[in-house]
This record gives structure tokens, sequence and C-alpha cells, in this order.
């Protein structure tokens, strides 16, 4: 029998789906059209990456209940959103019934490849993927999805927990404060990881407070971008987001970090193989 790559976890996919159905409706309050982890570090990245133009056939891999979708269907752009989580999509139907034919969600899995080429052959101009690759258990399969639905010279822009700073399997975030001599006193934020270059699956919460536990799926970012490059990906666009303000009630929230990004944002296209 043949070895799945250590990267891959099919035999949880099942609990992806569930763990997600279940949390949708919590999923859905607190993140609303954009929580400030989104609107301030996702939403900036994955927009100016994308790069947007009118008309376009946009695909929102992961869509969630949709606010990400919507946000962009404000660029007029047409919308196809879809998500394993059939609940995720019930939501986002319900949220987007002022869109029309503009935006259309599906319950779909990324990583079944035959159900995606249903969506059409190199049939969109950009396809997004925010915040859900570390959510899911196989992105073999989601590279050569995505390869196939992009029309050629297509971007692919995605985000994820940054696998070197914000993965958390074992990650601890610390302040110290320290009186210096001359009266200042410094504050300063690190993290400490001593998990990184081997591919892990792991339990954690997205929302502080959300119902049952969710499957996280650690890869390092030579392993991530790897798969993406045998399917013949070239990256032309990176952020690192880092939050800006503070927020003195909560030391170890990501906002008072401004020196460790919580976030990757990757733009991906495919190389033109010129037959
Ligand atoms: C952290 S949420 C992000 C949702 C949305 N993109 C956003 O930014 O708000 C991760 C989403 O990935 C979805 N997901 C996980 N594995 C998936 C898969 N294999 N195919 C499609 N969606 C998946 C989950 O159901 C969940 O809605």
């Amino acid at each position: 029998m043949q070895q799945e790559p250590a990267h891959e976890f099919p035999q949880f996919n099942d609990d992806v789906r569930e763990a997600w159905n279940t949390n949708a409706d919590f999923w859905n309050e607190r993140m609303g059209e954009g929580n400030s982890f989104h609107n301030s570090l996702v939403r900036p990245s994955q927009e100016s990456l994308l790069d947007l133009r009118p008309g376009e056939q946009l695909l929102d891999i992961a869509c969630g209940n949709g606010h990400f979708a919507r946000q962009m269907a404000e660029h007029g752009v047409q919308v196809t959103g879809i998500d394993i989580a059939p609940r995720q999509i019930e939501n986002a139907i319900a949220a987007s019934s002022s869109y029309g034919d503009q935006m259309r969600f599906l319950v779909a899995d990324a990583t079944d490849k035959q159900l995606l080429s249903q969506l059409g052959a190199h049939f969109f101009d950009a396809i997004s993927c925010g915040m859900a690759i570390m959510d899911m258990a196989e992105v073999e399969p989601l590279a050569e999805s995505v390869a196939a639905l992009l029309k050629p010279g297509g971007r692919f822009v995605f985000t994820v927990m940054h696998p070197a700073f914000n993965s958390p399997n074992h990650l601890s975030r610390s302040v110290e404060r320290v009186e210096m001599e001359d009266g200042r006193i410094v504050d300063t934020y690190a993290v400490k990881i001593s998990h990184y270059i081997k591919p892990t699956a792991y339990e954690g919460v997205a929302i502080i407070g959300q119902p049952v536990l969710q499957r996280y799926f650690h890869r390092p970012i030579s392993v991530l971008l790897n798969v993406f490059f045998n399917q013949g990906f070239v990256a032309d666009g990176i952020e690192e987001p880092v939050f800006g303000g503070t927020d003195p009630r909560h030391a170890l929230d990501w906002d008072n970090f401004h020196e460790i990004p919580p976030v990757l944002a990757v733009r991906l296209r495919l190389m033109d193989s010129g037959q």
C-alpha cells in the first residue's frame, strides 16, 4: 500500500467537517462581517494581493460565513464561495441574499478534486483561501484543483496562521517587563517555539469559547510552498502583516506583538508552460 506523504492527514477529513459544522453558528456570531484580526491583518493583505478587477471570476475556498466573499463582491466581481461545512454555507447564503446572481455558495471539500473540477476548467481569474490551509487535512489535492481551476496567469492568494510564529502546537507567548536604571520600563514581547520542521496534526481553537476543539495541521513554509511549486506555481507576492496598536488590557494578545507576524499571506501564479 502506498504511504501518505508526511504532511497529509486524510484520516481527519471527517473530523474537520464535523468540528467546523458544530462551531459554525458560534463562528458566524463572532466573525460577523470581519473581526479585528480579519480586518486588521487578513483582509488588507488578501485584498491587495488579489488585486481584483470588475467583471472577474473569484473563487473563495473555505469561505466560512462568506464575509470575505461579500467584501470582494464590492469590487464588482462574480464570486463563488465553497466550504466543507454545510452550516457555514447555510449562514453564508442567508447573509448574501442581497447580492443576487453575483454570488453563489456551495458545500464542497476543497480537497475533492473530482467535485471541484465541476466548477469549470480554467474558469477563475483569481482564487482566495483565507486562514484555512492549516485547517485542511490534505493540501496536495487542493493545489492540483487550484491549478486546474485558474485561468492561465491567474492568481491564488492564501493566508495561514504564520507557520513559524503562530502555529500553536507548543507555542508560548510571553511579555517580559524590565525596569531600567534610568527609570524606563521596557516590555519585550516574545514567541517561543519548539516544533517547526515536522508536519503535525494537533487540536486547538480558532476563537476562544467555541463549542468544540478543531483539528489543525502544521506544515513548515517549505512543505507548504513546495506542494504548490510542484504544480507549476511561482510565488510573486508575500506579506507578513502585524498589528499596529496596543491593547494593554490583554497583554498577550497579538495586538501587542508588533515585531512578530501572526499571519502569512502569499500570492501564487501558474507559470506559463508555453504549451
Ligand atoms: C478559520 S475558518 C476561515 C473561514 C474564512 N475563510 C474566513 O476567513 O473567515 C476555516 C474554514 O475552512 C473550512 N475548511 C476546512 N477544511 C476544508 C476543506 N477541505 N474544504 C473546504 N473548506 C474547508 C472550514 O469549514 C472553515 O470554514
